[in-house]
């Protein structure tokens, strides 16, 4: 990202403001509807940092679970992602069905590339 000093400022302007909150608003839905960690104000983030990003750089989600930080990523942009999460567990294929279903519903199932692996083996397949 090689505009990562707009980021910052913008960052360093912007948090905690009111425009902060009216932002990090646009993503209660999201937080309301979707299984994930990510609370508005790191969706806002999140979101705005994608709009930093050069052309042809892709977002790395690493661990999506039920798709909330990923859905509110790619909100209204055009960005491409590549998610790594392998689902463990008993409840693993639960979670993925969810996800799946959370990734058609939100019309973004043509800008992310799966892998369902653990981070550290798609790391490793990497070098
Ligand atoms: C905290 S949740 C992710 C929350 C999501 N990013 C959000 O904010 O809505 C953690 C996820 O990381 C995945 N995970 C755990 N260890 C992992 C690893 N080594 N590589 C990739 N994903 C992993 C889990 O399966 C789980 O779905």
């Amino acid at each position: 990202m090689s505009n990562i000093k707009d980021f910052k400022r913008w960052f360093l302007e912007e948090y905690d403001s009111s425009a902060w909150q009216l932002g990090a608003s646009r993503f209660i839905g999201i937080e309301r509807e979707l299984y994930g960690w990510s609370a508005c104000g790191l969706m806002h983030l999140l979101n705005t940092a994608l709009s930093f990003m050069d052309e042809g750089e892709e977002y790395l989600e690493v661990g999506t679970y039920g798709g909330r930080s990923l859905v509110a990523a790619l909100k209204d942009n055009d960005n491409r992602a590549q998610v790594i999460d392998p689902f463990p567990g008993d409840d693993g294929e639960d979670m993925f069905q969810i996800w799946s279903r959370v990734v058609d519903e939100h019309k973004i199932r043509d800008r992310v590339t799966f892998h369902r692996e653990f981070c550290e083996k798609f790391a490793g397949e990497m070098t």
